[in-house]
């Protein structure tokens, strides 16, 4: 057995109200002057947790917005340099957390979440801003969160639909760790326990938003998705999602709701230990089949044609693909990835190759 292993320097911090433990997790980095960044509609469900902060808050700002415009970071990166702040807590998903890391990039503080959502973002060296209509991306280990608070109350008010499309990026990230480049023993530990926790408290917190015991599933699920993504990397799923979203408008949560299942088929030959590892967690006897099945019953998209891809952009998304993917079990061919995308236009059962 060969394998590099290098822990992702997040705290985590949770369980129910464990957003009430934020002062304590601020002083823990010796820090004392707090800006918060969220959305508009998220200040006024913190106000415990701002109240919490008590002095310790010199400032809020509360404009994110969805794929993190450079305009929004900048403007945040202002009002923190203004207050002379010296920690950002991000309160909210990838969005909120895109600001918290364009300020710790740009400043060396410290960045805590408080995770609103199950994406994972939180403990990935990943970066990004929206300039103009491209998303600049980049990867620094000093943008992973110094400490993420994990409070399953503040995830319940979350929609069915975010719910789901969220959960299925990081069911994505669980599932791609198993065949991605930097695989590990210890990965698949933390990418088995993901799927297992994300299908079960998905279905369930569908089911019932105000389930708290689900909700700590899924948000357990996405912490681990994070963890997955840093240590093993992404395969095609990923990148296709990417050159979905980027090229075709497609949200990042619909496309990997929709493609995932596809994916898996493309590698359901190339890769049997791990989709050995996927029917184990999902409790399913085919792994393309038990993810496809598993996206029907939480309700979310199913085909391309739905999210208004049209068919005649396929030949070109394939082939951007290709690409733009350094690795995967299977090798990637135009072919064969147009023959996957037509699946997933159509949105039938997907067929392994
Ligand atoms: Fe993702």
């Amino acid at each position: 057995m060969q394998f590099e292993y290098d822990p992702v320097p997040n705290k985590a911090v949770f369980g129910k109200n464990s957003a009430l433990k934020l002062k304590d997790e601020v002083k823990v980095l010796g820090a004392s002057r707090v800006l918060i960044a969220c959305t508009k509609s998220m200040v006024a469900r913190i106000g415990h947790v701002i109240d919490g902060l008590g002095d310790m808050c010199v400032g809020i700002y509360d404009g994110a917005e969805p794929h993190c415009p450079e305009h929004v970071a900048m403007a945040a990166l202002d009002l923190f340099k203004k207050h002379n702040a010296d920690c950002v807590v991000a309160v909210g998903g990838g969005s909120t957390i895109g600001i918290g890391k364009a300020i710790t990039l740009r400043t060396d503080k410290p960045l805590i979440v408080v995770a609103t959502t199950p994406c994972g973002s939180e403990s990935t060296p990943i970066y990004g801003l929206l300039i103009g209509n491209h998303k600049k991306t980049g990867r620094d280990r000093k943008v992973i969160a110094s400490t993420t608070i994990y409070d399953p109350v503040l995830t319940t008010t979350m929609s069915a639909h975010h719910t789901g499309t969220i959960g299925m990026n990081s069911l994505a990230h669980c599932v791609e760790a198993l065949y991605a480049q930097t695989t590990s023993p210890i990965s698949d530990l933390f990418a088995e326990e993901g799927i297992l926790n994300l299908t079960n408290g998905l279905r369930d917190s569908i089911k019932d938003p105000t389930d708290l015991t689900a909700r700590e599933q899924v948000l357990y699920g996405g912490m681990l998705s994070g963890y997955c993504v840093t240590l093993a990397g992404i395969a095609i799923h990923h990148k296709l999602c990417h050159v979905l979203g980027g090229h075709h408008g497609i949200p990042h949560g619909e496309s990997n709701s929709v493609v995932l299942p596809y994916a898996v088929a493309y590698n359901e030959t190339a890769a049997p230990q791990a989709m050995e590892k996927i029917k184990r967690a999902m409790r399913s006897t085919s792994a393309s089949g038990g993810i496809f099945d598993f996206a029907s019953e939480i309700n979310v998209p199913k085909s391309l044609k739905e999210l208004g891809m049209k068919m005649e952009d396929l030949d070109i998304a394939a082939k951007e693909t290709v690409q733009t993917t350094p690795y995967n079990p299977k090798p990637v061919d135009i072919k064969s990835v147009r023959e996957m995308l037509q699946q997933a236009y159509e949105g039938i059962r997907p067929v392994p190759f």
